[in-house]
């Protein structure tokens, strides 16, 4: 069921409530793929009912991104999110979610704002402001909808930890279940993004999962100087390919790693034919 209001989600997460059902959230901006499905379905296996919200976020665009040109198609979401099994898609308006005319900045709006020491790393770097428009969705999301289950995708690792820390800090009572990386049968990561590259580019952009699976094999080799491990990433990169960052991190708290061990988070993020693509590893290959 197609719903845009947050009243009438409320209503049904009462009634759900008073029945004793289990409810998930899984929230996207749309265009949705493999991997959201696969999130879908994990939610429907483990819920008793699922949300899936639908929402190109403004806040967590910065001036100059792609928020105009974000893929919206709404229709064949709720196709395939129902197909899954979901009980509601709810697809708000920007006045909806933060008021009818509310000017979308902080000196007006109230803001969940992650630590520094997370967001000044990574994406973060590049992306000032987004994960505090991250957060701030998330976490009306998570109030509006009540949920027990959050579903996320470890592809975007940072804001899974980041989140995980928001939900942690502020006790919000909600478990949050990170699902593995969906891949292309070439190792392309799924990301709506993809939509915006050509064929030549989708080929270019298999160098952030070339680079990832071979410092995966090198590590298993023993190789576990990050240097040397970087290293091994630049006989792959061509002059099409833009590298934003390549970071060795802390699974857990995003501490940068001196040296590569089994907690390590590699992550990458690339610019192919101008769309910034990230993907990630972890060294001992469990989710986290
Ligand atoms: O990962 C996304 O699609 C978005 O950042 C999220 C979590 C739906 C918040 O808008």
């Amino acid at each position: 069921m197609l719903v845009h209001k947050i009243e009438e989600v409320g209503a049904n997460v009462k009634e759900w409530k008073k029945q004793g059902f289990t409810i998930g959230i899984v929230p996207t901006m749309g265009a949705l793929h493999a991997g959201h499905a696969s999130l879908i379905k994990k939610a429907v296996e483990k819920c008793d009912k699922v949300i899936v919200s639908v929402f190109v976020n403004p806040i967590q665009f910065g001036p100059s991104e792609d928020f105009d040109k974000y893929p919206r198609t709404l229709e064949a979401d709720v196709e395939l999110a129902e197909s899954i099994g979901a009980d509601i898609i709810f697809a708000p308006s920007a006045d909806e979610m933060y008021g009818e005319g509310q000017r979308l900045s902080n000196d007006t709006l109230t803001y969940v704002v992650p630590p520094f020491f997370f967001v000044n790393k990574l994406c973060g770097k590049s992306r000032v402001g987004h994960f505090d428009g991250v957060c701030t969705v998330v976490m009306k999301l998570f109030n509006i909808t009540q949920a027990d289950y959050g579903f996320f995708g470890q592809k975007d690792a940072q804001q899974l930890i980041i989140i995980r820390k928001m939900v942690k800090d502020l006790n919000v009572p909600i478990e949050l279940i990170g699902c593995p990386i969906v891949r292309e049968e070439n190792g392309l990561a799924l990301s709506s993004r993809n939509k915006y590259l050509d064929e030549k580019g989708r080929e270019d952009a298999l160098v952030l999962s070339k680079i990832l699976n071979n410092i995966k094999s090198c590590y298993d080799k023993g190789i576990n100087n990050i240097d040397a491990l970087k290293e091994t990433a630049f006989s792959f990169l061509k002059d099409v390919h833009e590298l934003e960052y390549l970071e060795f991190v802390d699974k857990d708290n995003l501490e940068e790693k001196e040296v590569a061990d089994d907690n390590t988070l590699v992550l990458i993020a690339c610019r192919v034919q101008g769309v910034r693509l990230i993907d990630n590893i972890l060294l001992n290959n469990i989710n986290f």
